[in-house]
């Protein structure tokens, strides 16, 4: 496996070669090199979806090792407004073909806490912001418990495209966006990092195990103090967890307090 934090960004390419060049000269960006041919499938060794979709987000595990990936470019000097804006023309993998609009990442670019979810719902899709759906509003609730709110934050997620039916993200799809993400996270240099739920938690610290295993421990996530905790959308569907929920936040409030 390869360290998830130096990575430039390794990408499956869905653009034709001649609006890939174009696209990457208009934003001033160094064309990318081929290291494979670009019909190769990513090899990818991951669970059936039906596998990794049950309802006890806290168990299933879904890390896969991808371990061909096709295409290479640097996107690691990009300030936020180029960053968002090849975010919002990416075509790399087909979930652009279903989207609304690109989610970003919303709140304070300079936020002492980073919080990353999974992927954008409909909602989300709609509204072109993470977390506004009733997911959102329970980490709302969640936020100000805490004394914070989403513009003291900086809110991201692993995918910046909705998956349809919010199925959860393919590995090749995570392959695609992830630089965005290091990228964001690089910009912002949060202190602390909050990884809610598995996907995040398992994505970022490139682990097999549960969350229920990684919410236990203290991670640090390329230097920086990192937690890992239920996603608010598992929380709607067991309330039981919240409690646990509640005490992972207190953790995080007092390593706030702390930094
Ligand atoms: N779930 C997520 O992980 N992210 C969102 O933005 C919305 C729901």
């Amino acid at each position: 496996m390869p360290n998830q934090n130096d990575r430039t960004i390794e990408q499956g390419c869905c653009l034709d070669e001649a609006t890939r060049l174009e696209y990457l000269n208009a934003m001033d960006i160094q064309p990318w090199c081929l290291k494979h041919q670009p019909d190769a499938p990513l090899q990818i060794t991951s669970l059936p979806d039906d596998q990794v979709s049950a309802v006890d987000d806290s168990h299933q595990p879904e890390v896969s090792d991808v371990v061909d990936k096709p295409v290479t470019t640097d996107i690691s000097s990009l300030g936020w407004e180029s960053l968002k804006q090849v975010v919002s023309q990416c075509q790399l993998c087909e979930l652009h073909t279903l989207r609304t609009q690109t989610v970003f990442g919303t709140g304070n670019p300079d936020a002492d806490l980073m919080l990353i979810g999974e992927a954008p719902g409909e909602d989300e899709d709609r509204q072109g912001e993470p977390f506004v759906g009733h997911a959102g509003h329970l980490l709302d609730a969640m936020l100000q418990a805490i004394g914070l709110d989403r513009q003291k934050v900086y809110i991201a997620n692993v995918l910046k495209c909705r998956p349809p039916d919010n199925r959860k993200p393919h590995t090749s799809e995570i392959v695609c966006c992830d630089a965005y993400l290091q990228q964001q996270i690089k910009l912002v240099q949060p202190k602390i990092i909050l990884a809610l739920g598995r996907i995040a938690a398992q994505h970022l610290l490139v682990s097999h195990e549960t969350l229920a295993v990684l919410r236990e421990k203290k991670h640090t996530y390329n230097g920086i103090a990192m937690r890992v905790s239920y996603h608010p959308a598992y929380l709607l569907r067991k309330p039981i967890e919240k409690r646990k929920s509640w005490q992972d936040l207190l953790a995080v409030k007092q390593l706030l307090n702390n930094s």
